[in-house]
């Protein structure tokens, strides 16, 4: 065949569809779910330490909560400068739909729980004489507009902030549940792994 005749039939590199993630996108993806799965239980065993304990493990919690934050912008910014694959062409289009919904639903959450943590954080009474340290080591500021309202508003917002942390965290383990069985059900029902596409 002419180099002409193989370049009528070559696609161009651009238009190729990826089949995997890339291992930026990898990296990201599987830091941001142990990081996300050391905070739900860091969150709701917290109570259960030691007293002394308590301090060290819900500034932990914080920590990789703003960790979180951080790496899912990345994540973000990755996702609007790439192509992800596509899902197989087999799956019916419900299940494209589904995909999609609860994918914009994760990247929603994983933002959302994060601030709303800080947010409930910066109304804490005694967040100014507490001041936040990353991992014990960068100070943090907290959200300063929230932090220096009048006493009885602050105390009525941290309860609120804090009731809205727990039940975007009920949302975030419905969506994960989701998420993990659609997977698994492509792998052991439909015998079409997309796990594949996300591990090197
Ligand atoms: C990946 C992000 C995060 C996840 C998945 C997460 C998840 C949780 C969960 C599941 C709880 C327990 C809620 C309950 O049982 O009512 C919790 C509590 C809490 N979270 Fe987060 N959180 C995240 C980020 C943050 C951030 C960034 C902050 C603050 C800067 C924060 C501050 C708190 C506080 C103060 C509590 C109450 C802990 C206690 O005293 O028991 N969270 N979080």
């Amino acid at each position: 065949m002419s180099t002409q005749a193989a370049n009528v039939v070559s696609e161009p590199p651009q238009t190729v569809m990826p089949l995997r993630y890339t291992r930026t996108a990898m990296v990201l993806h599987w830091l941001i779910a142990l990081l996300i799965i050391c905070n739900v239980v860091l969150g709701l065993t917290a109570e259960s330490f030691p007293d002394s304990w308590v301090r060290r493990i819900v500034d932990t919690h914080k920590s990789i909560g703003i960790t979180v934050l951080g790496l899912v912008l990345l994540r973000i910014l990755w996702r609007v400068s790439h192509r992800p694959p596509p899902l197989p062409k087999a799956f019916p289009k419900w299940e494209h739909m589904a995909a999609h919904i609860a994918h914009f639903l994760l990247y929603l959450l994983m933002i959302g729980l994060p601030l709303s943590g800080w947010l409930h954080d910066s109304a804490w009474k005694d967040a100014a004489t507490h001041p936040m340290h990353l991992f014990g080591l960068i100070p943090w500021p907290r959200v300063g507009f929230v932090m220096h309202l009048d006493p009885v508003l602050k105390e009525s917002l941290h309860d609120r902030f804090g009731a809205l942390h727990t039940w975007l965290g009920y949302a975030l383990y419905a969506l994960l549940a989701m998420h993990v069985g659609g997977a698994l059900k492509h792998q052991w029902i439909d015998k079409k792994s997309v796990i594949t596409r996300m591990v090197p």
